[in-house]
């Protein structure tokens, strides 16, 4: 892996994926205050306060150095210039060349392929800039949305853990997708480095 990478704002056919900025405290409180987006994340619908500390760490998500770093990238419809949602990619472990992708859009906006075409990216980044060897995707196994996602980019479900976390009062179980360089590469074309 690159000792360093710093990311810069990257378009595709529809989005633009760049690092937050101050002023999208609104849109990013907007979709994180949503019961129904938060259902099958970690954390409980966030207050504008928790939304506030939120847009800090994505604001610090910028550049990933060691295990643990996350890449945050807002996406904006490139037509409108409108934040839509977020994607994330993160170094798990620079020995083993792992990381994650993960992905969040407003519901207004769900439904047009838009996670699709950002989570793509979101591979591209870590198999091309990060060099990494493995990309792991992981939802809470009722997350359908989530899933076609992640089987739409490729990644295999590797695994059921079943009633692995006990969240929100529950016991809930989680799923994992992977997907290899090699077979990403092979799979979009892209060539070897
Ligand atoms: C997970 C989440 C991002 C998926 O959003 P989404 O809009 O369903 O995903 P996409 O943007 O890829 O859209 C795919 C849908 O649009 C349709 N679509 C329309 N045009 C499309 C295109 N050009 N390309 C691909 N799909 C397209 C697809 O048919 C698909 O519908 P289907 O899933 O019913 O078959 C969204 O449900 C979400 O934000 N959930 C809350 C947060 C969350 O749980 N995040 C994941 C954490 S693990």
């Amino acid at each position: 892996m690159p000792t360093s990478y710093t990311a810069s704002a990257i378009e595709t056919e529809r989005l633009r994926l760049r690092p937050f900025e101050s002023g999208d405290l609104d849109v990013l409180f907007s979709i994180y205050s949503r019961p129904d987006v938060m259902r099958f994340l970690y954390d409980e619908p966030r207050s504008r306060e928790q939304a506030a500390a939120l847009l800090e760490r994505k604001m610090a998500g910028r550049s990933v150095e060691r295990d643990g770093d996350t890449l945050s990238f807002a996406i904006e419809l490139r037509s409108t210039g409108q934040v839509i949602g977020d994607c994330i990619v993160r170094l798990l472990s620079a020995a083993h060349r792992q990381g994650e992708i993960g992905f969040v859009l407003d519901p207004a906006h769900q439904g047009h392929g838009y996670a699709t075409e950002a989570g793509r990216e979101m591979l591209r980044v870590g198999f091309d800039e990060l060099d990494l060897h493995r990309i792991v995707g992981r939802l809470e196994a009722r997350n359908d949305a989530s899933a076609r996602v992640l089987e739409r980019l490729g990644m295999r479900r590797e695994a059921h853990l079943v009633e692995n976390e006990w969240i929100k009062d529950e016991w809930q179980s989680e799923l994992v997708y992977a997907v290899l360089d090699r077979e990403w590469r092979t799979a979009s074309g892209a060539a070897d480095p």
